[in-house]
């Protein structure tokens, strides 16, 4: 497939065909979203720090081992445009701090664009950003990286205050030139409502069905681990069942001595050689 670019993703939206966004944190799941021709954009999330590296919060993660993971994946990215998220803090200082942050990005792990989290107050970001040739797609709704202040992972816009405040966060990050926007855990009837008030592809994670396109973790869609769900998360695989099954098998083996086997799993030394080795 010819390789994704933006142009790409807003003439999906003008046909609306729904975009397709996955997580990769390494080079295998990389190459998994890149051997599947229907996957249009791979995002490095800062979800890397849960699922890939432990740590409780989002917050945890440095610039640093951003660039690593990132890194690892643009070595396994062909065809879909490539994004990964700005991590806490790295853009939150002076704009000179994020920018060089952002370039780093850019020009030590090949992302194609980054995601910044937030509303109008990043809005100057976003424009200077995009002026230097950094394509930004905006996250709105909810927020992981502020889930203190949040006072927790919570549906955001439930009400006529916060749900006007939404759109217009998304109206103002377009305008300063986010290229799309993720809009996470919002009523569907609000998904809806930004996509339409946007010209922008919105990419939803728990915000319905009518976005111009769906994100999901790739740990959550693949089930490599069987803890909460969130709602809006629906299990496609499950690799979790496999992976328990492949290392009881295995241990199992061992313990029991069947593995290796001495004939098929095992090298065999050239008899003459072996009777004057004795
Ligand atoms: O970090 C992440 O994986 C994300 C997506 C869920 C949108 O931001
Ligand atoms: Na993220």
């Amino acid at each position: 497939r010819d390789k994704v670019t933006i142009q790409t993703l807003q003439k999906l939206r003008e046909a609306k065909v729904p975009i397709s966004m996955l997580t990769a944190y390494d080079y295998p799941t990389a190459v998994s979203c890149s051997s599947n021709s229907s996957i249009d954009i791979t995002l490095v999330g800062d979800s890397l720090a849960q699922v890939c590296l432990g740590y409780k919060s989002t917050t945890q993660l440095t610039l640093d081992e951003m660039i690593h993971h990132a890194s690892a994946v643009a070595r396994g990215t062909t065809h879909p445009l490539l994004v990964a998220d700005m991590p806490f803090g790295s853009y939150h200082g002076s704009m000179d701090d994020a920018v060089n942050n952002a370039v780093r990005m850019v020009r030590e792990s090949h992302i194609e664009a980054v995601k910044l989290e937030g509303g109008e107050e990043i809005a100057d970001l976003v424009r200077r950003l995009t002026s230097i040739g950094i394509p930004v797609m905006a996250h709105v709704g909810l927020l992981p990286q502020r889930h203190v202040s949040l006072s927790g992972y919570k549906v955001q816009g439930k009400n006529v205050a916060s749900a006007k405040a939404l759109v217009k966060a998304a109206k103002v990050l377009e305008e300063a030139g986010a290229f799309s926007a993720v809009v996470e855990a919002v009523p569907k009837e609000l998904g809806r409502y930004i996509t339409e008030n946007v010209t922008m592809p919105t990419i939803g994670i728990g915000a319905g069905p009518w976005t111009s396109g769906q994100v999901l973790v790739w740990d959550d869609a693949m089930g490599t681990w069987l803890g909460h769900k969130a709602k809006f998360v629906r299990r496609f695989a499950n690799l979790q069942t496999a992976r328990e099954m492949g290392v009881q098998g295995y241990a199992n083996a061992v313990k029991d001595g069947s593995f290796p086997d001495p004939q098929r799993e095992s090298y065999t030394m050239d008899e003459a050689e072996w009777t004057r080795f004795l």
